[in-house]
Order: structure tokens, then sequence, then C-alpha cells
């Protein structure tokens, strides 16, 4: 028998759920509790975080800027895939989540636990995510979710709690919202954004203007990118976590960047969600511009898929799985030649591109000219054209496709605006003439 008391890794916010979190896992569970804190970009005082989970019980308190990590290894390839869920929402969040689970499983492998923790909820995506991805790095790591079951507390109840224990309490006012932010994105819910026909109130919105207040001046920016990564704006070279907060800021006073969707929650729940992602709407926008000019029309077909499908691993917390790395890789190589400039114009609330150069670009000047230099060959489209058309001919010649009874057949006789017949004539208005071949009865559903 050993004494010695078992310890759990709990991911730390420094809100009052985790802090309660760590006196009642020591309480309940009876573990050492060391918690690990890593700023995503919303952490404005790590030392104070370390302080506040000290004073909440925690053995050792482990904090840590992991900005640079989130961007280089999280944000910019979801920004290379075009990862949107369900076309909208860059995935703030979802991609911060993996990479804090794996600062809490490395922080177990040093301190020698066997268990880790979060305050995720039952109902969410993010129990998901920490869950999916502890399992895939450490499977022999034990989780444990107090929120999800067991702590059952009220927020009056965690205040009573926190203060017969010298938790330090929020002094300030319980925003009526569910908060998660980081560099890549504010994400907001629950109050009254719960009832989907209610506008988000003013409060809701931190990082933009409302677009009414936006500058009366349209503003225009350039983008670079290095084959798919953004390295400059209007000329400035950056690193990716300056990047971010500069063009958060410059987007975000021109009231860019807010999404108001419905989503599917991977638990089965449709969820209202308000993202402000200022930064992440204007760096999309430009890389899909960028790709438009570089990438040929199959990549990027084919790649729209691969859009949509990695959106979804990312949200479903599947970060840490084989297949990510297979489609990451085909992502890696669609890169290769998407560096160049993107202009764009930044006007109450809306992103425009404006412009785009690359020297990979495939837009071909003498090929689209329709002015002096035009080098198409406008004869050969004649031969194209009939081998591309041979298919239809061939059908109309057999099978009567448009036959007057088929749908969206036209009727025979031309129509005003109001879809009356001009001039009936009852001999010709009705049925196809006999020249055309019979379409058959039973073609009908
Ligand atoms: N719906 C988003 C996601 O699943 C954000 C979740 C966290 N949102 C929040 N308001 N706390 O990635």
């Amino acid at each position: 028998m050993t004494t010695k008391k078992r310890t759990c890794v709990l991911a730390y916010s420094g809100g009052l759920d985790t802090s309660v979190a760590v006196a009642w896992l020591r309480e309940t569970h009876g573990f050492e509790v060391v918690t690990c804190t890593g700023d995503l970009g919303s952490v404005p005082d790590l030392e104070a975080v370390r302080e506040k989970a000290l004073k909440s019980g925690a053995k050792k308190a482990i904090v840590q800027d992991a900005r640079d990590t989130f961007v280089r290894f999280f944000v910019w390839p979801g920004l290379q895939a075009g990862a949107l869920y369900e076309g909208r929402y860059p995935l703030a969040t979802a991609l911060g989540r993996p990479l804090l689970a794996k600062l809490l499983v490395d922080a177990a492998r040093d301190e020698g636990a066997e268990f880790v923790a979060h305050g995720c909820t039952g109902k969410g995506n993010d129990q998901v995510r920490f869950d999916l991805a502890v399992g895939a790095l450490a499977p022999d790591l034990k989780v444990i979710a107090p929120m999800r079951g067991g702590m059952n507390m009220t927020r009056e109840e965690e205040i009573d709690y926190a203060k017969a224990r010298g938790i330090p309490v929020p002094v300030t006012k319980k925003s009526p919202y569910s908060v998660d932010e980081n560099l890549w994105g504010r994400s907001v819910e629950a109050g009254i954004l719960e009832d989907p026909w209610a506008a988000p109130p003013r409060d809701v919105f931190q990082w933009t203007v409302d677009p009414d207040e936006a500058p009366a001046k349209a503003r225009e920016i350039v983008i670079a990118f290095n084959e798919g990564v953004p390295i400059a704006l209007d000329g400035e070279e950056l690193d990716g976590v300056e990047l971010i907060v500069k063009l958060n800021a410059l987007a975000g006073k021109h009231g860019v960047g807010r999404i108001d969707q419905i989503e599917n929650r991977l638990v089965g729940i449709k969820s209202r969600e308000i993202y402000e992602a200022p930064a992440a709407v204007v760096l999309h926008l430009a890389h899909r511009a960028l790709e438009d000019m570089v990438l040929s029309k199959e990549t990027l077909r084919f790649k729209e898929r691969v859009s949509a499908e990695y959106a979804d691993l990312v949200y479903n917390g599947l970060w840490f799985s084989a297949h990510h790395q297979d489609l990451a890789a085909y992502v890696h190589s669609t890169q290769r030649f998407v560096s160049g400039e993107i202009r764009v114009k930044l006007d109450h609330g809306t992103a425009t591109v404006v412009g785009r150069r690359s020297e990979h670009s495939l837009y071909s000047l003498s090929l689209a000219t329709y002015g002096k230099g035009d080098a198409f060959d406008h004869k050969a489209a004649e031969g194209f054209i009939g081998v591309f058309g041979l298919p239809l001919r061939n059908q109309a010649r057999t099978q009567a496709l448009w036959a007057g009874d088929a749908p969206l057949a036209l009727p025979k006789a031309p129509t005003s605006r109001s879809g009356r017949r001009v001039a009936s004539d009852p001999k010709t208005s009705q049925g196809a003439s006999s020249a055309t071949p019979k379409r058959p009865k039973k073609a009908r559903r």
C-alpha cells in the first residue's frame, strides 16, 4: 500500500468553474491537483492565473504562452485547408482544444499523473475534443470532467463553495453569455442568443464595431502569402501572432468578422452561436482568392470537398487522427504555389477582394483578353464544341427529352411576362410536332 497521493492535472482557465474544480478534485477524489494553462491569445496575465490556481489549492500551476504554437500548428493548417465548419465558422474554439489537450498530456507525463481533468460540460463539443485528443495521445490516462457529472453546482453554490475555502471569487457581474476566446476568434452563446429570432444585442460584441458605426471611409489592405501562409500585411512582414492581432483590430474597426450561425453540434443539438473573427474571415477570403488564381479547376473542385471534410474532423475533435494526417498531406501539397498578394477592401462590415497577383498565376491575359493580343484560337472552339456537344445531339435524336410534357419543357407559343400566351392558335399550341420523336408515356414519374 502506497500512501502517496495520486495526481490529477486540470486544464485551468482561471474562471470560477475550474477554480472550484481544483478544490473539488482534492476534496472529493483526494487528488493532488496540478493546473495547466495555455495562453492561445486570451490570457492577458499568466502570472495572475498562476496565483489564482495556487490560491484555489493547486499543488503546482503550470502556465505557458502557446500562441505561436497555436498559430503555426493549428491556425495556419486550418486556413490552408479552407476549414470553415458548415461553410462559415472558422473553428477558433475547435482548433484550440487539441492544443490545450496536448499541453495537458505533456504536463501529466511530467508530473507522473494518471488523471487529467477539464471543465467542459456534458452538452457541448469541447468535452468531446478534450476526451478524444487525450485518448489519441495517451490512451492510458483517465479523464475526469467534474462539470459533466459529480460537481453539479449552480453558480451561487460555486460562489459559496469558493468563499468558504478562500478561493478568489469574481467581483465583476457575470456576463449573461458563455464566451470562449482565442487569437482566431471569439465564440459567444447562451442568454438571449438562445432565441434564434432575437438579434444579438450590442454587448455580445467586443472585437467588432457595429457596421453602421464603422469609419465612413473604406480601408484597403494587402495581404501577402507564402505557400498558403500569410506573411505580410501592407508590405510589413509580420510573424503569425502579430499579423493576426493586427488584422483583428483593423478589420474589427470596420465591422468585419461577425458571424451569426445555427450550427449542428456533434452531440446532436442545433445551437446558435455568434462569432467574432475579423482576421479569420479576411484571411480565409484572401487565401481562397489566391487559390482561385493558382490552382487548377480540378484541384479547386476537389479541395472544396477536402475543406468540408477537414472542417468536420476538426469540429468533431479528430485532430489527432490518421484521417487528419492524410488530408493534411493533400492540403500541404496543394499549397506549393499559393504565394502572392491579395488586395482586400474593408467597408462597413464587408470584406471584398479587389485585386490579386501571383508569380504562379494561371490567369493568362493573352488568353482572357477581349482586347489586343488575343492568343485564344477562336476557330478551334468550333471543333471543341462539336465534340463536347456530341452526346447531347445524339440523345436528342433518339429520346425527345424536351418534348411537350417533360418537366421544365417550355410551352410552344410565346408567353407574356405574366405567363399568359400572347397569341393562341389552338392548332399549334398543343403537343409536339409529328417530326419530333414521341416521348414514351411511361417516362413520367
Ligand atoms: N460552437 C463552437 C464550437 O463548438 C464554440 C464552442 C464554445 N462556445 C462558447 N460560447 N463557450 O467550436
